[in-house]
Formats: C-alpha cells, sequence, structure tokens
C-alpha cells in the first residue's frame, strides 16, 4: 500500500473510433465486466482512495458505469476531446484541491496489476518526480516511444505519428500509465501545446516540460501483456484470451484441476475451491463460487451459483442467477435452475426446470419435474420439504408447497398444496381391456 494519498485520474472521454461501436470503448466489457470496471478495481486495489474519471460530455452511461464500481469517484467532463493531456486538464478542480502523488491511467488498459501501482509508488517516494510504466515490445506501431538518454533516464515520449525513422525503431513503448509527484503539476500540464501532426494536446510532451523544470523521468519496465492498450476489437480479443488464460492459471495454481484448461471460460470474479474439477466447455458468468470438492462436468453454463462442496453438476446443466445449493448435491443433465435454494444430499439428475423455489435437503426431483413458477404475469415459489420424493414428469404448479416426506405420483400436476409424509397423484386410473391388442392386430391384418 501506498503511504501518501493518491489521487488517480482516469481517462475515458477518447471516442474509441477504432472500435467502430456506438458503445463508449470503457464499456466494452472483459470477462463479464467492463474495461472501465477492471481499471477501477486496479486502483482501489493499489489503494488509492481519490479517483477521479475523464468522461466525454455525451457519457452519461459510463459515469453511471463508473459509480457502480466506486461510489466515490468523481466525474470530470472533458468538454471537447483535445486529446490526452487536456482531457488531465478536466480534472483540474479535483487536481487543486490534492496535495499529494497522482496517477493517470487510460480506461483502455485493464490487464494492468495493482503491484504494479505500488511498484510505482515506491519509485517516486525513492525520489523520482515522474514515472512513466513502459514495456518493450516486438509490434511497437502505434505506441509513444520512450526516447531513454545514455544515463539510463527518460528523455522524451515520441508519438508514432511523431517519431523520426530513427526513434520508431525504438521498441520500448509508453502504456500511458503515469505517476507524479510535483507540485506544480497543472502549470507543467498548461505548458503543454499542440504543436504537432493531430494538433492534440498530448499527455506525453509533459516528460519534456518536466526536464525543463529539472524534475528526474523514470521509467517502469512492466510486462507487454499487462500493459496491452485496447483500441480495436481484436485487442479486446488478445486482452479477453490473456486475461482468460491468467484465470485458468490462477485457478489450477490454487487446487483446481482444469482437464483442457482452454475451453473453461471464467468471469471476473469466479471463485473455484481446492479440489473442485471441471471438465471440459464449461462456461462460469459472473457471480460464481464454488466450494471444495465438486465436480462440474462437460458441457455447463454456469452464473450466479453458488454450489456447496462435494457436488456434481451436469453435464449439460445450466445453472442461473440466484441458484444456491448446498452440499453434496447432484444436478444432472439438462436441468436448469433458477433463483432457487437447493438443500443437502439433493438430487435433480435429469431434464427438468428448478425455477423461484427451495428445495429441502435429502429430497429427489423426478426426471422431467418442472416448476411452473410463471404465469404470464408475475412469478411465483415452489417450496418442497425436506426429504420429500417428486415422481417423473410432474409440473408443480406455483405457488406451491409439499410437504417434507411427500411422495408425488408420476405424472401428476399439482395444483394443491400437499401435506407432510402424504402421497399426491394426479392422473386417470389406468384401464386394462382384455385381448384387446390381439383382436387389434387381426382386424388390420385382414384388411389389409
Ligand atoms: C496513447 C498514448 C501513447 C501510448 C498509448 C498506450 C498519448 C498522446 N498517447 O495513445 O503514447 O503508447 O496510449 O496505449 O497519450 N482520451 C481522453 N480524451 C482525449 C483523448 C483520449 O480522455 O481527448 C482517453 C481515451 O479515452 C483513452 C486514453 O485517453 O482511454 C488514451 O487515448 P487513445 O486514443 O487510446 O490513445 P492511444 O492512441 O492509444
Ligand atoms: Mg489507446
Amino acid at each position: 500500500m501506498t503511504h501518501t494519498p493518491v489521487l488517480s485520474i482516469i481517462l475515458a472521454a477518447g471516442k474509441g473510433t477504432r472500435m467502430c461501436s456506438k458503445l463508449p470503448k470503457p464499456m466494452h466489457r472483459l470477462a463479464h465486466r467492463s474495461i472501465l470496471g477492471h481499471v477501477l478495481a486496479t486502483v482501489r486495489k493499489a489503494g488509492h482512495k481519490k479517483i477521479a474519471v475523464v468522461i466525454g460530455p455525451d457519457m452519461d452511461h459510463l459515469a453511471e458505469e463508473a459509480h457502480s464500481h466506486a461510489a466515490n469517484c468523481i466525474i470530470c467532463v472533458q468538454a471537447n476531446r483535445l486529446g490526452t493531456a487536456n482531457a488531465v486538464l478536466s480534472a483540474q478542480n479535483v487536481l487543486a484541491e490534492h496535495t499529494g502523488d497522482v496517477f493517470v491511467l487510460f480506461a483502455d488498459t485493464p490487464l494492468l496489476r495493482p503491484e504494479t501501482l505500488i511498484n510505482a509508488s515506491a519509485m517516486l517516494n525513492k525520489g523520482a518526480n515522474l514515472v512513466v510504466m513502459g514495456f518493450e515490445t516486438n509490434n511497437p506501431k502505434g505506441y509513444g516511444r520512450l526516447v531513454i538518454d545514455s544515463q539510463g533516464n527518460l528523455a522524451a515520449i515520441r508519438e508514432h505519428s511523431e517519431a523520426t525513422l530513427q526513434e520508431q525503431t525504438i521498441r520500448i513503448c509508453n502504456s500511458g500509465v503515469m505517476a507524479f509527484r510535483c507540485s506544480n503539476f497543472i502549470a507543467m500540464l498548461n505548458q503543454i501545446d499542440n504543436n504537432n501532426i493531430k494538433q492534440e494536446y498530448y499527455l506525453t510532451d509533459i516528460v519534456e516540460v518536466a526536464h525543463r523544470h529539472k524534475l528526474s523521468c523514470s521509467v517502469l519496465l512492466c510486462d507487454e501483456e499487462e500493459l496491452l492498450g485496447i483500441n480495436d476489437r481484436v485487442q479486446l480479443a488478445v486482452a479477453e484470451s490473456k486475461f482468460q488464460n491468467q484465470a485458468r492459471n490462477a485457478a489450477m495454481y490454487s487446487g483446481a484441476t482444469l482437464i483442457d484448461p482452454s475451453t473453461v471460460w471464467f468471469a471476473y470474479d469466479t471463485t473455484l475451491g481446492q479440489d473442485v474439477i471441471v471438465e471440459p466447455n464449461v462456461f462460469f458468468g459472473p457471480g460464481v463460487n464454488i466450494a471444495d470438492g465438486t465436480h462440474i462436468r462437460a458441457n455447463c453454463y454456469i452464473e450466479g451459483t453458488i454450489i456447496g462442496s462435494g457436488s456434481c453438476i451436469g453435464p449439460y446443466a445450466r445453472l442461473r442467477p440466484g441458484a444456491k445449493l448446498g452440499t453434496d448435491v447432484n444436478i444432472g443433465n439438462f436441468v436448469e435452475v433458477k433463483n432457487t435454494i437447493i438443500g443437502d444430499n439433493v438430487k435433480a439428475n435429469h431434464l427438468s426446470y428448478l425455477g423461484d423455489g427451495t428445495i429441502g435437503s435429502g429430497a429427489n426431483i423426478g426426471a422431467g419435474t418442472i416448476f411452473c413458477n410463471y404465469d404470464g404475469f408475475n412469478k411465483h415459489s415452489t417450496v418442497i420439504g425436506e426429504k420429500s420424493f417428486i415422481g417423473s414428469n410432474t409440473s408443480l404448479v406455483a405457488p406451491i408447497q409439499i410437504g417434507s416426506g411427500a411422495i408425488i405420483g408420476s405424472g401428476s400436476v399439482i395444483t394443491r398444496s400437499v401435506p407432510d409424509n402424504a402421497l399426491a397423484i394426479e392422473r386417470n386410473r389406468q384401464v386394462h381391456k382384455k385381448i384387446w391388442a390381439n383382436k387389434f392386430r387381426t382386424l388390420i391384418s385382414r384388411k389389409r
């Protein structure tokens, strides 16, 4: 954690033209969280208490998104998109009141780690006035280049479009993430001009301004992957795949077995306990928490679900938001569970829809059981008592309660609540017509 108060300014006002999208670039999602959400989570984990997000004048949704991840963040509006230095100046009021370190981050670098921000703070503590987080790459096209002098100090940052052919050969690039400890930061920003091809105020020019003020500028060299900037959908897909690999490795290093890791898809917040086994082709949406020793068999789609230990899910199960499963639960093929609390040792092994319900521990849900929860207007709940037995192909028309230990005869359409330990059966009595089948066959063969 950093020791001086830190203000993080996140620039998110750019048009994101290269995304070719109606959605602002920072709203695009990576592992079910917006790119901006990832950046905000990183600065919060690094202990930055004050956060300002710079958005464009027509970006109310982005402001809402920012507040949903950091309720106290301050929204600053950049009236005209005149470049990254101008974007930072849009937070001038916040800057004027702030006395500690300042970090500037872009809302398009979602893989940045909090540890890197903490390392940059350590460099400020050791005497640097400006720290630029950079990376070395074999494909520097489009990035600003870090011009480093013979003493190893950062002399300038040259945007790709402004760089000489010689400077274009530099492979150390600017990530856009910078840390500042300088009392006259606002004055320095105001000294940046727009005498360049794009006629923009480039934040990167602050390095040369800092030199004029005799301030020391350093580079914190980081992993290329961590500082990947997303400007188009190809880079979004690259970032997604890198995030997924990191999540898969983290799950395996903490004790889960992924039989074919590249086919298991994580959300930003998926947690798997020790000795969880995940078979191929499993997709986790947000809000999934799986306890120790649970086995997720192939081809499951699981979101917003908590699963207790020792359970077995799938193959081909769909667990939707609000599913809360106890320990040693079995959910089998083609079973869909939504907003339903399932007690310990419950078995629902085949072909069922369990929505808006509560199932007591030890209950057995037969194949083809349907909770008829929706009447076209409202959702209603189904409550099943402990150790009850629901026969196959039963429709439970909610609202309804099945007592504990009750048995429901298969094929029933149950519309009234059933007492504890009762048998409920709702179907016509079976009729046998003796030797009718023989007569029928004889009749048919004569006609032929
Ligand atoms: C920028 C850097 C480049 C660096 C690269 C790393 C500058 C001038 N260039 O280039 O050195 O190598 O990032 O990914 O800083 N933004 C605003 N207002 C504006 C313009 C941009 O808020 O007027 C925001 C954008 O929303 C984005 C960030 O600033 O989050 C960077 O803008 P972008 O257009 O992506 O810059 P790059 O061309 O990637
Ligand atoms: Mg960019």
